[in-house]
């Protein structure tokens, strides 16, 4: 069993930050939502617990509580915000509505030496309205801020602390090595959880899980189900078998580059399958986004399962499901969360298809795939380039989905992409870098047309618009600040280049309110 952590999620907004600042120290571990079955955290063998932010007040009625086995377990504890109040109050401190709501940045000092916190003063992001009046028996005062006279908290005995603070946003510029501390000094984990390592496991678990079967895989191009594919072929070989479906809804030269890459630099054979026709008849007259995507999810579904069929039957079939789905399924299954759009609509399968999944990226952030992708071979543009959406060209191409007006926004994108790569900013971000440029950037043809002149002629054309955001997470994002110059030579080249297109606009709106894709 390898060492880990066990999150557990009071409602936070930040729980999926704890986890994936705690990846990046290489240790793994796993969120869990506070009343999930004892067994299912304990099966882990957690080294320590660490207890989210929450929404709630800690006396409020049916305010979440820690759950016994946590205390029973001995483990070291680390609660930040809600967390570290629900443990004073399990414990028999006290905690109170400070007079002064914390919301933003604060100035922490160090009261007394602790494992955690470095000496001296820190910068740290506060959200609260509650606080810590008077720590249980047995626990210090280690740090304080102005309106958190106990900002830290420990009981170093037992190897309990609380922080009010959120050392997992990056406003908290020492969060990180605060998490870390905790998870490598004071529970003792050690920092094995490596690309190479995630890598050996992986393949250990899909020969186990499949033996001697057959194992069935679509891949997209995108990074999750190239890297499971890949990751398939590395522990099974020959039993596998891929296939890419050419939806006539990728960008210009997708195609070939997704398939020579399989082959030349993993040696992986692709069944290219060519199904654009069949997609864009299933497209013709559909001009509402959601039904756009579930038809795409249909077609495809079709179009895998006469594959299947001519390859003889499977038993398995390869899911690039990841962390981040899984999360938010379990909280999705919680709250009634407003659907804003059906992301993962191509993976759908349907119920007389009758295939255990295999899901080698199950438990991985994206970052940890793009990691492990890097381990297995895939050229480093291919593993860091920007997402693109399942349903591909359809949800950029506004009203109904034509060939020709494919061709117009390809070409368009090519444009904005080429412009950007050369400029230095198109990849988004690399592990030592940091992030730079654009974290997705693509063209998007509206079906409006306005008149313009060129050559003396009168032109009554469609709309290009350039979308171009920065973002961490694509949960929230920001329009990118292009240099001026960039998009005049963008803009320029094309209407100049571009069939059917005489106008091209910037989207300068955030994300909320809206969103990245325009549909
Ligand atoms: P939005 O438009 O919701 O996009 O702000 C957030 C991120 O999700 C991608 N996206 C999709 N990905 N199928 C996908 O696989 C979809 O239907 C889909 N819609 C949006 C989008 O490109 C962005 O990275």
């Amino acid at each position: 069993m390898k060492d880990s952590i066990a999150i557990l999620d009071f409602g936070s907004q930040y729980a999926q930050l704890i986890a994936r600042r705690i990846r990046e120290s290489h240790v793994y571990c796993e969120l869990f939502p506070w009343d999930a079955p004892a067994k299912k955290i304990l099966d882990l063998q957690p080294k320590g617990f660490i207890l989210s932010g929450g929404p709630a007040s800690v006396y409020a009625p049916n305010a979440p509580q820690i759950p016994d086995y946590v205390l029973e377990s001995g483990l070291p504890l680390l609660g930040i915000c809600y967390g570290m109040q629900a443990l004073t109050k399990a414990l028999g401190g006290r905690v109170a509505p400070s007079e002064e709501c914390e919301y933003g940045p604060a100035k922490l000092e160090t009261v007394l030496p602790n494992p955690i916190i470095e000496k001296g003063w820190h910068k740290v992001w506060m959200s609260h309205g509650d606080r810590v009046e008077e720590p249980p028996v047995g626990f210090e005062v280690l740090a304080r801020s102005d309106n958190s006279p106990a900002g830290v908290i420990g009981d170093t005995e037992k190897k309990y602390f609380g922080v009010q603070f959120h050392p997992e946003v990056h406003h908290t510029p020492d969060g990180s090595k605060f998490l870390q501390r905790f998870v490598i000094d004071v529970c003792g984990v050690s920092p094995d959880w490596t690309p190479e390592s995630i890598l050996v496991e992986s393949v250990s678990q899909i020969r186990d899980q499949v033996g001697g079967g057959k194992v069935l895989a679509a891949v997209s191009g995108g990074v999750d189900s190239s890297v499971a594919v890949a990751l398939v072929h590395r522990s099974i070989g020959d039993q596998l078998a891929a296939v890419f479906v050419d939806n006539g809804l990728l960008r210009q030269g997708e195609v070939h580059q997704v398939i020579s890459t399989f082959n030349q630099e993993l040696g992986i054979e692709l069944v290219a399958v060519d199904s654009q026709a069949e997609f864009l008849s299933a497209l013709t007259g559909i001009t509402e986004p959601e039904e756009k995507r579930r038809v795409i999810g249909e077609t495809f579904i079709r179009v895998f399962e006469s594959k299947a069929v001519d390859l003889g039957g499977a038993e398995f079939l390869v899911q690039g499901t990841i962390y981040p789905d899984v999360v938010e399924s379990q909280a999705a299954d919680r709250s009634k969360v407003d659907r804003i759009k059906t992301h993962h609509n191509v993976g759908g399968l349907p119920e007389d298809m009758k295939f255990d999944l295999v899901e080698p990226l199950r438990y991985l952030f994206k970052d940890e795939v793009r990691a492990v992708g890097e381990a297995l071979g895939f050229p480093r543009e291919m593993v860091w380039r920007q997402p693109f959406p399942g349903p591909g060209l359809a949800v950029r191409c506004l009203g109904e989905v034509t060939e020709e007006r494919l061709t117009s926004l390809r070409a368009a994108d090519a444009i904005l992409r080429a412009e950007l790569e050369e400029a230095g900013l198109l990849i988004i971000k690399s592990r030592e870098d940091g992030i730079q440029g654009t974290a997705q950037a693509f063209a998007v043809l509206l079906p409006v047309r306005s008149v313009g002149v060129m050559g003396d002629q009168r032109t009554y054309q469609e709309v290009v618009a350039i979308r171009a955001v920065t973002t961490e997470d694509f949960m929230t994002a920001d329009w990118a600040r292009l240099p001026h110059e960039l998009l005049a030579c963008i803009a320029n080249r094309i209407v100049n280049e571009v069939q059917g297109v005489n106008r091209v606009v910037y989207d300068i709106t955030s994300k909320p309110p809206a969103t990245i894709e325009w549909e």
